[in-house]
């Protein structure tokens, strides 16, 4: 999708010439200052009872009077607000998409000034996910959607402020394609070489410094947690690190942390087969931080960042860790798996040791990690944990800013309880109860020498059922947060 800010006033919307005008509506009456022969329009389609102003209605009329559009498509957000101008954008575009137009040009109506930096910012969003299709693994996938240009139509006074939401929604539109496209890669295609390729690739296109180790070099570093998942598997495990460095190398930088695990099987504790194609996902994590360094790389910030991943399968075999073993992971403590479907805990503790190294400003690590946080949090927001509260502030906000939200869940000592061992310093798993506190917990004891967040994406990441594929979630929150951090 190619993007472009066009000026236009509101109230001269009828000399727009495109293949389809959109109007996104805010509130529940006609705007103040709405061009006067699309008002007429709306009114005459209300008056007939084909269009309301409420959340989700669209009407398209074809060669409207007095509009010098090819067609006008009215969208209600029946709010002011954000969440709801972006919802009938994207109402808008599902019914354009599949039609004859190349070029639609957008305009929002009635929104507050505040808005328009973000309203911009979700247009790309909602530009590129109305366009994006899978079909590396798909060949009879249906031909990319006509619709291939967004023009958004923005009042002179509004110019810059739509400019830099247009710039940031890009960089993140392009972060979430490229997360959308690992995650839903299958597991014999998306392997951990593979996510090493992608981040190779991305630090010669974006100039990243990227090391990627393989299973000796993790010999040598003494992870043996994430060696002990790995070892089950017969596709050679990979630690990605990459660094964009957009200030001074005595700033500390922000440290991002993703579970790579590029399938999921639960190991010898095997998980129920019904549905286990979807932990082909179980790298969402890995996906999110690769595409949130690709927006960040893209925009390029004052600041350092550092994308970390640990990346392998959990397989079941001869070879495959079986629950009672007993693991040195590289901080030293050793670990009792009870549950070898708990692996993701067990690969991200060797990596939050290892970006001690970095001297971290803060370090967030982001995890398919729990079906319980799916339970607690469904898809709606991501499960968030913060080493102490303007963290969490932060990451809410950032969340918040880029609807893409999540919520704080706590991190009381009494939830560590569960995590005892006779025979190990800790064990990988608790009881059934907050699982996905405990596996917080668990983590938590490897990331005592930064500040540290921890996101729990698993209801978040990717959907099941019809529309079965990768969210993107969360690269928006990530880049916001990230951004949140320049100087
Ligand atoms: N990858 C799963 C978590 C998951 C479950 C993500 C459902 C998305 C949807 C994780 O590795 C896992 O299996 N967790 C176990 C932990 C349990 C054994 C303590 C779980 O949630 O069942
Ligand atoms: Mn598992
Ligand atoms: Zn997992």
């Amino acid at each position: 999708m190619d993007f472009k800010i066009q000026a236009a006033e509101m109230d001269g919307l009828a000399a727009v010439s495109a293949d389809a005008l959109v109007v996104v509506l805010a509130g529940d009456a006609l705007p103040k200052g709405l061009d006067a022969a699309v008002a007429k329009q709306a009114q005459a389609a209300m008056k007939l009872g084909d269009f309301a102003l409420k959340a989700g209605q669209t009407l398209t009329l074809l060669q409207p009077e007095g509009l010098k559009a090819q067609r006008l498509v009215l969208a209600a957000a029946g709010r002011t607000t954000l969440a709801a101008g972006k919802a009938a954008l994207a109402a808008a575009l599902g019914q354009l998409k599949s039609r004859g137009a190349v070029s639609a040009a957008v305009a929002f109506v009635g929104f507050a000034a505040e808005l328009v930096e973000s309203l911009a910012e979700q247009a790309a969003l909602v530009g590129a996910e109305a366009t994006y299709l899978y079909r590396h693994t798909k060949p009879s996938a249906p031909a990319a959607p006509k619709l291939a240009k967004l023009a958004l139509l923005t009042p002179k006074a509004d110019t810059k402020a739509a400019r830099a939401g247009l710039a940031r929604g890009e960089a993140i539109a392009a972060g979430i394609t490229l997360a959308r496209e690992c995650a839903n890669r299958p597991g014999n295609h998306a392997t951990p070489t593979y996510l090493g390729e992608v981040v190779q690739t991305l630090g010669k296109t974006h100039g990243l410094k990227v090391e990627v180790l393989d299973k000796k070099a993790v010999e040598k570093l003494g992870m043996g947690s994430f060696l002990s998942v790995a070892q089950g598997s017969d596709e050679p495990l990979r630690f990605i690190v990459a660094r964009y460095e957009g200030a001074p190398k005595t700033q500390a930088p922000v440290v991002l942390v993703g579970k790579g695990i590029t399938f999921d099987s639960g190991g010898i504790s095997l998980k129920p087969g019904a549905g286990m194609d979807e932990m082909k996902f179980d790298m969402g994590g890995a996906a999110s931080v690769i595409g949130t360094l690709r927006a960040v790389a893209e925009l390029k910030p004052k600041l350092n960042l550092v994308a970390v991943i640990a990346a392998c399968e959990n397989m079941p075999s001869g070879r495959a860790i079986k629950p009672g073993d007993v693991v040195t992971s590289m901080s030293g403590q050793t670990i009792e798996i009870l549950n070898t479907d708990a692996e993701g805990r067990l690969i991200l503790c060797d990596a939050l040791t290892y970006v001690e190294r970095f001297k971290p400003a803060v370090v967030v690590d982001v995890a398919t990690l729990t079906g319980a946080c799916v339970i607690a949090l469904g898809g709606v927001r991501s499960g968030m944990y913060a080493s102490d509260d303007e963290l969490a502030a932060e990451l809410s906000a950032a969340g918040e800013a880029a609807l893409d939200p999540c919520w704080r869940l706590p991190l009381d000592d009494e939830y560590e309880e569960g995590l005892k061992s006779n025979f190990a310093d800790v064990a990988n798993v608790a009881g059934r109860e907050g699982g996905s506190i405990t596996a917080a917990k668990f983590l938590q004891r490897f990331a005592g020498k930064y500040r540290w967040g921890h996101l729990d994406i698993a209801g978040t990441a990717w959907k099941g059922g019809g529309a079965k594929g990768s969210t993107g979630r969360p690269v928006g929150l990530l880049t916001h947060f990230v951004l949140g951090k320049a100087r």
